[in-house]
């Protein structure tokens, strides 16, 4: 387990750039991805899906509930094993971890048949999409993955009460540091529960529930939080996780920093092989052309 330090942070955002930057980019402007010796652009079917996710998942300026399903179901389909598109194609969204899902795993599932594209890939790259329509940053999304009918194992999934402890250790155990799963769970800016307490459904986990912003972080730790799950506290409060949770409430640009790259390793949960990089689908463009925008003083304001 890392503890987080501003060194740690400013190392990611450095690898995370650079690696941005050196993507080699087509006439079109688009990035390209190499497979084997040819260089293999992003089909341009990720354009349209791309015009279609905008137009439901952004309403007046704020994020919609459909933009809401589809980050979380990016989490759900991935944790319990790989990004395979099993919680859609092995209905895993029925189970009773997936409450509050089916709605968005029904949307998903007709748009990647009338698009002809994997339904795995089509979540991570829902969830990308979601998570820059809501102001969030830009989180670099392959294509390319298996999808699969085999269900993955039950009970993988944290629920709402799990402690801090044991949200580190599962996280650990799949890869993912202390500072990766506080950045994740931000993702919590802009959630609203349903099942957990039935009568307060529709409670949203922070007072901006449209917005990609670090008020999350802030309202929890303060208690302000218009509802608040046990295990958001519990990570609050930890020695441990306290830390990056704190340094998150005051700082949207390093929650980002780490927020990107542990999101793009999340997408990438058992996946292997050749994939083709559609970052220049999403809303707004790559993630380097959003990293040269910021000033020298914003890159490094921890
Ligand atoms: C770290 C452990 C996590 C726990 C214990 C947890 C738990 C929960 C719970 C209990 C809900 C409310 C469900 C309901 O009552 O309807 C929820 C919602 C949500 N979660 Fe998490 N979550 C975790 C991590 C994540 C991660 C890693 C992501 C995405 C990267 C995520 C994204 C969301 C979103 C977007 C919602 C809102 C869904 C909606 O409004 O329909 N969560 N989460």
């Amino acid at each position: 387990m890392h503890f987080l330090t501003p060194f740690t942070i400013l190392l990611t955002a450095a690898y995370t750039t650079t690696s941005a930057l050196k993507a080699p980019v087509n006439p079109a402007g688009r990035k390209e991805t190499k497979h084997g010796d040819d260089w293999a652009s992003c089909p341009p079917v990720w354009d349209e899906i791309s015009a279609t996710l905008t137009r439901e998942y952004l309403a007046n300026g704020q994020c919609t509930d459909a933009a809401r399903g589809a980050i979380r179901a990016a989490f759900h389909d991935c944790f319990n094993g790989a990004c395979d598109g099993s919680l859609i194609l092995a209905d895993e969204c029925s189970r009773s971890e997936n409450r509050g899902l089916p709605r968005v795993c029904g949307s998903l599932a007709e748009l990647a048949k009338e698009k002809k594209v994997g339904v795995a890939d089509l979540i991570q790259f829902a969830a990308a999409h979601a998570i820059k329509t809501c102001g969030g940053p830009t989180v670099p999304v392959k294509i390319g993955r298996k999808d699969s009918h085999k269900a993955s194992p039950v009970g993988q999934i944290p629920p709402h009460n799990t402690t801090a402890k044991s949200l580190m250790n599962h996280f650990a155990a799949k890869g993912f540091s202390v500072t990766d799963l506080v950045a994740l769970v931000g993702a919590h800016s802009t959630a609203k529960q349903f099942a957990t307490d039935p009568a307060a459904a529709g409670a949203s986990l922070d007072s901006t529930p449209g917005q990609w912003n670090n008020e999350y972080y802030a309202e929890v730790k303060r208690g302000t939080a218009p509802f608040i799950l046990e295990a958001d506290k519990s990570l609050a409060e930890d020695l441990l996780s306290g830390v990056p949770f704190s340094l998150f409430a005051v700082s949207q640009s390093a929650w980002a920093a780490a927020f990107v790259p542990a999101m793009a390793k999340l997408s990438m949960l058992g996946v292997g092989g050749d994939l083709t990089d559609c970052t220049s689908a999403l809303p707004g463009g790559s993630y380097g052309r959003e990293i040269r925008k910021t000033s020298v003083w914003e890159r490094l304001r921890w």
